[in-house]
């Protein structure tokens, strides 16, 4: 089994919760275990040192402020092959990119407004999960 992070950021009003609703009713149509579930408000050290690898790109700052824009859907995953299968069913990062009938070519606007966020590898997920949910 293994585990990963999967985050719905911050919509519009009605929009998080009718996201929320569609994202969680896909993820359990695809048998993943869902083993943390809140929505929270993050604070901005938090989201900082979360994105901490992009920290000298220059989308950083605006990055930033969406994700603290608003509540956020924070939910721990576990399965086989969790992490690939959560990227695979987000779609790529960049919502114009990304397959069609993946939750980021339904749901995301742009690349900074993406709607979703998964961890990359075994090793983000980790610390991921570790950073939102504790130890
Ligand atoms: P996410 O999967 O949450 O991981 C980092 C995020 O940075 C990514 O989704 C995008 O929303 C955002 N991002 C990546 N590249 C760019 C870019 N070139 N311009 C703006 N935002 C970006």
């Amino acid at each position: 089994m293994q585990k990963t992070y999967f985050m719905i950021k911050p919509e519009i009003g009605a929009a998080a919760d009718h996201l929320t609703r569609v994202v969680l009713g896909g993820l359990h149509t695809t048998g993943k275990s869902i083993t943390n579930l809140a929505m929270r408000q993050l604070d901005r050290a938090l989201v900082e040192d979360f994105y901490g690898e992009h920290k000298e790109r220059p989308f950083f700052g605006e990055l930033c402020d969406y994700i603290v824009g608003g509540p956020v859907v924070t939910i721990g995953l576990e399965r086989e092959n969790a992490v690939l299968a959560l990227r695979e069913l987000i779609g790529a990062t960049n919502p114009e990119e990304a397959a069609i009938g993946t939750i980021r070519d339904l749901f995301g606007a742009s690349l900074s407004n993406n709607a979703v966020h998964a961890s990359a590898n075994t090793e983000d997920a980790a610390r991921e999960l570790a950073l939102i949910f504790g130890k």
